[in-house]
């Protein structure tokens, strides 16, 4: 018999449809990792209510993201894809953790602090301080081997290790400590130059036809030094660019990038180029995302038959953490 696969967890909180960024960034590495691991993924509803506690988007927008999850190849034969709010042992393991974790660890965390200082929050919640904690509990509660996730998640997984160490002195040897699996985040500016965010009204949707895709690139931003066709431009400083290195085959990207230099060819002609590559790869994913988006009931039937698969995995461990608890005689 094989090997049985090392396990990999990860969540993006649903806050609706996933952008090109959210793609590159993370969700085309999740999809990368089926092949090799055994993958569990999840909508983390809970945390979302960090951001906003105006829920009645939170449905609609679960079933948005999954359908992205689905469209670009998320399996669920081969993942458990799964709904946090679903697995309320994610709440239980968390209230434990919180009595093994000082506060000051907390208080600590950049995306903590970061947010508190950004929006400006005077009177920061308990959730929201303990969001990393709760993440601790998802991640924990699956004993994965890996946690892919991008460099500002790293703080969170560091913290998750630590309250394993915790937890395990204090109460015996449950959990393993998980490594993160740094995702290569590439740069994936917006239309506007910025760093793509939904946000900034400047990202592309997977669910974008092309030629809504086409409308958002020709418009694009490019090196503002080429103002005329005939002014030579500099391809290092121009956001069309950056699209080009991560979806043009390097015979075209020489060709752009010279004919940028040389103001042999127009921006125009560029983006051209850039859409005659991208839009392909990306309407893959979006009809294969539109087949799932017309049959809603078959999404959440993933989703639940993901959760009843995540819920008798977190069963088992909390079986073992109030065991080792042992508060009821
Ligand atoms: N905090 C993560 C993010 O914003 C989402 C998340 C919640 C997560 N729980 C997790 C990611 C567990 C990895 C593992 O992207
Ligand atoms: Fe950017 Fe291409 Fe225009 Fe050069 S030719 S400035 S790379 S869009």
């Amino acid at each position: 018999m094989a090997a049985a696969k090392e396990r990999v967890l990860s969540g993006m909180r649903p806050s609706g449809r996933l952008h090109l960024g959210n793609y590159l960034g993370a969700l085309a590495n999740w999809v990368k990792l089926q092949d090799s691991y055994d993958c569990f993924y999840f909508s983390a509803d809970w945390h979302l209510l960090t951001d906003r506690l105006e829920t009645s988007q939170v449905p609609q927008h679960t079933i948005e993201m999954a359908a992205d999850w689905l469209g670009a190849g998320l399996d669920p034969a081969r993942s458990t894809l799964f709904i946090q709010s679903l697995i309320p042992e994610h709440a239980e393991l968390h209230l434990l953790f919180s009595m093994v974790t000082p506060v000051s660890w907390l208080e600590r965390v950049p995306t903590y602090r970061e947010r508190i200082e950004q929006q400006e929050i005077t009177s920061p919640s308990y959730g929201l301080l303990g969001y990393p904690l709760l993440q601790a509990a998802d991640i924990l509660m699956y004993k994965p081997r890996w946690v892919p996730v991008g460099i500002d998640q790293a703080p969170h997984v560091e913290l998750t290790r630590e309250v394993a160490r915790r937890f395990n002195n204090a109460f015996g040897e449950v959990f393993p400590e998980p490594d993160v699996k740094l995702t290569e985040i590439p740069k994936v500016p917006g239309t506007d130059g910025r760093k793509m965010s939904k946000s900034y009204g400047n990202d592309i949707e997977l669910a974008d036809p092309p030629e809504t895709i086409r409308a958002k690139v020709r418009p694009m931003m490019t090196d503002p030094a080429r103002k005329r066709r005939t002014d030579p431009g500099n391809p290092d400083v121009c956001p069309v660019f950056d699209l080009h290195k991560i979806f043009t085959p390097e015979a075209d990207l020489q060709f752009v990038a010279n004919g940028c230099r040389t103001a042999g060819i127009g921006c125009l002609d560029c983006k051209d180029v850039l859409l005659k590559h991208m839009v392909p790869p990306l309407e893959k994913i979006r009809e294969r995302r539109q087949q799932f988006v017309e049959k809603p009931d078959r999404i959440v039937e993933i989703l639940h038959e993901g959760s009843r698969r995540a819920r008798a995995v977190a069963g088992r461990t909390m079986e073992e953490v109030r065991a080792a608890v042992h508060l009821t005689p």
